[in-house]
């Protein structure tokens, strides 16, 4: 027995180490961390339980049945982030790069086949070198059996990628298919063909950290929600980011302990609205004094900045906020906002988070570029998102909610449930210099005849009343209670129960 005992810590011990000493140094040399020292990080204290430890790879090609190292280059298993339950997989670049076996595949797969079975988030962190190039169609095998499991666990548990090295190839088809990818700058890229290839075919010369590193993906393409200077950095944000996110879609967001009076009066926000309608003022000011204890998870914080999304609380419960903001393209809609913010829509829906909508969009944003990149479909995968999303969703606006603009924000007319206005909202097909100007084009050679018309619009139009009158708005509130206003008002939807019609699924305009 003893012996046996003996045996198992030695081999414990060999499947630490991985790839060995030498190249756990040259893993600290890049400035990363190895792939147990990044699981050890993420969860709570000895929380971590390990699966499949001593699994090996089966490849008998190019001399490898004599190279069997313990794990086959990913670390596989469950634990606690502040108590709650996870999966997670961490692929070990000092084995084999971290690249793909058969083997390696599968542990991945029993893992995320346990946390869809258990309702447990799925995290992956991901350090590869790609396929295994000795295990040819057995590794491609692999990548596909994770794909599919991605797809099925999508929108069942949450799935968030922590690209940490290397990540290229199909191989970075796992990770765009989960919720949530963060990246580290300097030392993780991602790319469907590398440099080389690109210089071969198109001519163009570009570095891996250009063509994707984190920067790239989290200010041009969008591929990435956020952007970390190193791993710690990343693990913690995760670490954050779970503890506002339901383990499955069949349980509620959690509730934390709060210590801000839901009915705290913020006076500052009366003078939020510049006097101005043209000029801009900080929506992130109103999310963070919205919020409980001002905590605002912000996602996608570099893309799009023309709207805004994030995680908030209130009373204690996590709330989707998505916000125009007015400094950044006066906060209007355009290609980018819309996707960005359709997703969002789509993954608090997917699971359970009510979502609170801030209204100052003048429109859609007009052009060429916009047009002939099909701003009206990405612009409809917003209005279809909020269309189809069942949660509770609560909208203020608080100053322009102009033209299709209007609909698309969480308007009444898509289910809104609770829609308010402040006393400085104007509703209305678009501003008053448009409006007259085609309404009296006649009249344009006579400046003071168009000034006087103007001011007629705007004291008709630039209000809320016109569509409180209506119905559409629920009620104007003062800009100082609208935490206390959209707390109730949440805390008043906690037993909604909307259904969409049966349907195999919808046919949102990709
Ligand atoms: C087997 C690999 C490997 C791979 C790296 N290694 N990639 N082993 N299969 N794909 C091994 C190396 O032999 C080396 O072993 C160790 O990992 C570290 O690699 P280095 O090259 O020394 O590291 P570095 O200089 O940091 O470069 C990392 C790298 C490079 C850029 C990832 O290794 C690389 O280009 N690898 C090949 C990438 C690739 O083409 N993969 C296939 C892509 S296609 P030793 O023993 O020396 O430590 C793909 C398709 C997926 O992935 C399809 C899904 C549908």
């Amino acid at each position: 027995m003893k012996d046996i005992q003996q045996e198992l810590e030695e081999r414990r011990q060999v499947a630490r180490l991985g790839g060995g000493a030498a190249r756990i140094e040259k893993q600290h040399a890049k400035g990363k961390l190895t792939a147990r020292e990044r699981v050890e990080l993420l969860l709570d204290e000895d929380s971590f339980e390990e699966f499949d430890m001593f699994v090996a790879h089966r490849c008998t090609e190019f001399g490898m049945e004599k190279d069997r190292p313990a794990g086959d280059g990913v670390v596989t298993g469950w634990g606690t982030i502040n108590g709650r339950m996870v999966y997670v997989f961490s692929q070990d670049f000092t084995v084999f790069g971290g690249s793909l076996s058969e083997t390696h595949a599968q542990k991945i797969c029993k893992i995320m086949d346990m946390a869809v079975q258990n309702g447990a988030p799925v995290i992956g962190i991901n350090d590869s070198g790609g396929a295994r190039i000795q295990e040819g169609v057995a590794s491609l095998a692999g990548y596909a059996e994770v794909f599919q499991r991605n797809v099925m666990a999508s929108g069942v548990v949450p799935q968030i990628s922590l690209i940490m090295g290397p990540c290229a190839g199909g191989a970075v088809y796992s990770p765009a298919m989960t919720d949530f990818i963060f990246m580290v700058k300097d030392s993780s890229y991602m790319f469907v063909t590398g440099p080389d290839v690109v210089k071969t075919v198109t001519n163009e010369v570009v570095t891996a950290e250009e063509l994707g590193g984190a920067s790239t993906h989290t200010k041009k393409s969008s591929v990435a929600d956020a952007a970390f200077e190193n791993d710690l950095e990343a693990i913690a944000e995760t670490r954050r980011l779970v503890d506002f996110l339901p383990l499955n879609n069949r349980e509620k967001p959690p509730v934390r302990p709060f210590f801000d009076d839901p009915s705290r009066i913020d006076e500052s926000l009366d003078t939020l609205v510049p006097e101005n309608a043209n000029t801009p003022y900080d929506m992130k000011e109103l999310i963070t004094k919205l919020g409980d204890e001002g905590d605002f998870y912000e996602i996608q914080e570099d893309f799009a900045k023309n709207i805004i999304t994030g995680f908030i609380r209130l009373e204690g419960s996590t709330v989707g906020v998505v916000a125009n903001q007015p400094m950044v393209l006066a906060g209007c809609l355009d290609i980018d906002s819309s996707r960005k913010a359709a997703r969002f829509v789509r993954f608090c829906d997917a699971f359970e988070i009510p979502i609170l909508t801030l209204v100052d969009v003048p429109g859609f944003l007009p052009g060429t570029s916009q047009e002939y990149g099909g701003v009206i479909k990405h612009g409809a995968k917003l209005l279809f998102a909020y269309g189809e999303a069942t949660v509770p969703k609560v909208t203020v606006i608080t100053r322009k909610a102009y033209g299709g603009a209007y609909d698309v924000m969480s308007s009444k007319h898509l289910r809104g449930d609770f829609n308010y206005a402040w006393p400085s909202a104007e509703i209305a097909v678009m501003g008053a210099k448009g409006a007259t100007e085609i309404l009296y084009r006649s009249e344009l050679n006579d400046p003071e005849k168009i000034a006087q018309r103007t001011a007629d619009y705007e004291d008709r139009f630039a209000n809320p009343f016109v569509a409180a009158e209506k119905g559409f708005i629920d009620e104007v509130i003062l800009p100082r209670s609208t935490r206390k206003r959209v707390a109730r008002a949440f805390a008043s939807l906690r037993g909604k129960n909307l259904q969409n019609p049966w349907k195999k699924h919808d046919n949102i305009p990709l």
